[in-house]
C-alpha cells in the first residue's frame, strides 16, 4: 500500500464526502501515515488524526508543514477499554480504513454530528485465504458493516474482492439521521 495514495473507496465518493466534511471537523481514526486525512486537509478541510503511532503521526505534521496546512494530530491507544475518548456529536466526518476494534463502533457512531457520514472501509474474513491480517479480530463478517448501520442511512456499501493487490474488503458510508426535535 502506497502511504500517500488515498483510498480508492474514499476518492470515489470524494464530492459526497467533501460537501459533509465541509459541515464540520473530519477525523481521520487510525490514520497510521495520514494518507486518507491528508488528502481532504490538502482541499482545505479541518482534519484530526488520531492514531497511537507517535512516528506516524510526526510524519503528518511535518507533511502538512511543507504543504502549508494545518492539521491537528492526537497520540492515543484507542484499545484500552476506557469509554469517553469521543466527543459526542462532534464531527462531520469519522473515516477508518484499514482498522477494527469492535468495541469502539458506538462511539464512533456517537461521535458523528446529526447529518454527518462515517465511511469505514476494511478486510473481511475471506482476506485470511490469501494472505494478512488474517486473525478473525480484525476482519468484518458477511454483511457486519451494514448491522453496524441500521438505525442510519446506508449510501453505500460494497464487500467483495479487489485486484492489485489482490484483497478482500468490505466498504461503508453511512449517513447519520437528523437529530428529532
Ligand atoms: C493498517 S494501518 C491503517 C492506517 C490508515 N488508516 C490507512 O488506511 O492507511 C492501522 C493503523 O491502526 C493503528 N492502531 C492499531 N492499534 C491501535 C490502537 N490501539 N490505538 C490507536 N491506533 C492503533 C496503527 O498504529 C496503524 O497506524
Amino acid at each position: 500500500m502506497d502511504p500517500v495514495i488515498p483510498s480508492e473507496y474514499l476518492t470515489d465518493h470524494l464530492g459526497l464526502l467533501l460537501d459533509t466534511a465541509g459541515t464540520g471537523p473530519v477525523l481521520d481514526l487510525a490514520c497510521g501515515a495520514g494518507r486518507n486525512g491528508l488528502f481532504l486537509a490538502e482541499k482545505g478541510i479541518e482534519v484530526h488524526f488520531w492514531d497511537r503511532n507517535e512516528q506516524d503521526l510526526a510524519k503528518i505534521k511535518s507533511i502538512a508543514r511543507s504543504k502549508g496546512i494545518m492539521v491537528f494530530t492526537r497520540q492515543i491507544d484507542l484499545e484500552t477499554g476506557q469509554g469517553g475518548l469521543f466527543p459526542s456529536d462532534h464531527f462531520s466526518l469519522v473515516m477508518v480504513f484499514r482498522y477494527l476494534h469492535r468495541p469502539l463502533i458506538p462511539e464512533i457512531k456517537n461521535a458523528v454530528l446529526p447529518e454527518g457520514i462515517v465511511i469505514y472501509e476494511t478486510f473481511t474474513t475471506r482476506q485470511a485465504e490469501i494472505g494478512k491480517p488474517s486473525n478473525p479480530d480484525f476482519l468484518l463478517k458477511e454483511n457486519e458493516l451494514l448491522e453496524w448501520f441500521t438505525d442510519w442511512e446506508v449510501i453505500d456499501h460494497q464487500q467483495g474482492r479487489l485486484e492489485n493487490p489482490e484483497r478482500y474488503m468490505a466498504g461503508i458510508i453511512a449517513r447519520k439521521f437528523q437529530a428529532k426535535l
